[in-house]
């Protein structure tokens, strides 16, 4: 079997560290693999598959002899070096937000539209974390009911602000239990608080990442006039997004059908037992593949409507597993 050189970016972060054991774990046929972060982690050492790897400065020539570039240093360096690097040669699949909504651009989830990856100019864009998680639920569901519209609202884990919020997160939990800290990653304290602002503001009052979740869903699930709506909020949770999606559906549902679809449905894992108290929650999500799916219900408010509990590890299925089987889909075409 061929093997590939693959390239991480941001390799000392908290996705690229991921990417490095997703790879190994899932076996992806890698050659080499060249780990590259600022200059400032240049020679911090990691293993992969027992052998030891040196990180190296990001630079122009980084993707020389480079198959696969694997994104995920932030929005700035994917527009400086994404393009380069698929000049270069690389298949580039970027965690960012800078090229999800460009045209020529596919956005992929392997469990939704897997068909969009063949028609990559070089770039190929992992949608956003609470995006991804959303529509793998969705998919089997709008296969047999289509949807008419969607309400989320996100409860997200720091984890999704990267290492260094995950650091806020448990000194300060450390500190309210003492010495008072200020906030550095975000402008309040998250410890023991829940901030409903994630990224910037844009007009109408929307943040930037509750229009991602709108506009992505909308590109992935080729619905470009889906009305759906989102409010998404941090919470002081260290890994591991949870949802609340309101789903109305065209046809009449009929809800132990949405059970059988769920339980069927790739990438999904069913964990919805009420009397066992059984339910999804970021520390079962934690460090597993799938999407949990739980607290399934009519919602008799409206017409065909339902409401699910979705959560899943935003490091893994959010980020840096959905970019591993995008390389996959490709490695297997
Ligand atoms: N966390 C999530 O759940 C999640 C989900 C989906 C997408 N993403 C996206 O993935 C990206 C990384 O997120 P993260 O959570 O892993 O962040 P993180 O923990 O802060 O890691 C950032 C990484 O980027 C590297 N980096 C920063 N500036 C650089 C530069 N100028 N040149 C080269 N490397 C640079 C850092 O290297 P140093 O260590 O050398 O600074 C580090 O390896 C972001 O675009 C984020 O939006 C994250």
């Amino acid at each position: 079997m061929r093997e590939y050189n693959v390239a991480i970016v941001g390799a000392t972060g908290a996705v690229g560290e991921t990417m490095r054991e997703i790879l190994a774990s899932r076996d992806f046929p890698v050659n080499k693999l060249r780990l590259l972060a600022s200059a400032a982690s240049a020679g911090r050492r990691f293993s992969f598959k027992g052998e030891e790897l040196g990180v190296e400065s990001l630079n122009d020539d980084s993707f020389a002899g480079i198959d696969f570039a694997l994104f995920s240093a932030g929005a700035a360096v994917s527009r400086e070096y994404g393009p380069k690097a698929a000049v270069a040669g690389a298949v580039v699949i970027d965690n960012s937000s800078a090229f999800r909504m460009e045209p020529q651009v596919p956005l992929v989830v392997p469990e939704v539209n897997p068909q969009d990856v063949k028609s990559h100019q070089g770039i190929i864009a992992n949608p956003n974390c609470s995006t991804i998680q959303m529509v793998v639920a969705l998919k089997p569901l709008h296969d047999k009911y289509k949807l008419k519209r969607v309400v989320v609202s996100t409860y997200q884990a720091v984890s999704g602000s990267g290492k260094k919020a995950i650091s806020e997160l448990l000194e300060q939990a450390r500190a309210q239990l003492g010495e008072v800290l200020e906030p550095e990653v975000y402008p309040y304290r998250i410890a023991f608080n829940v901030l409903p602002h994630i990224d910037i503001f844009m007009d109408g009052g929307y943040t930037k990442e509750e229009v991602k979740m709108i506009e992505e869903t909308r590109k992935i699930m080729h619905l470009p006039k889906l009305a759906i709506t989102a409010t998404a909020a941090r919470v002081p949770v260290a890994n591991g997004h949870s949802e609340s999606i309101n789903v109305e559906f065209e046809e009449a549902v009929d809800i132990a059908d949405i059970f059988r679809l769920l339980k069927s449905a790739p990438g999904i894992e069913l964990v919805d037992e009420p009397a066992a108290e059984r339910y999804p929650m970021p520390i079962l999500a934690t460090g597993k593949d799938t999407t949990m799916v739980g607290r399934i219900r009519r919602d008799d408010s409206v017409e065909n409507g339902i409401n699910l509990w979705v959560v899943s590890d935003n490091l893994r299925k959010g980020a840096a597993l959905n970019a591993v089987q995008i390389a996959e889909l490709l490695v297997t075409g």
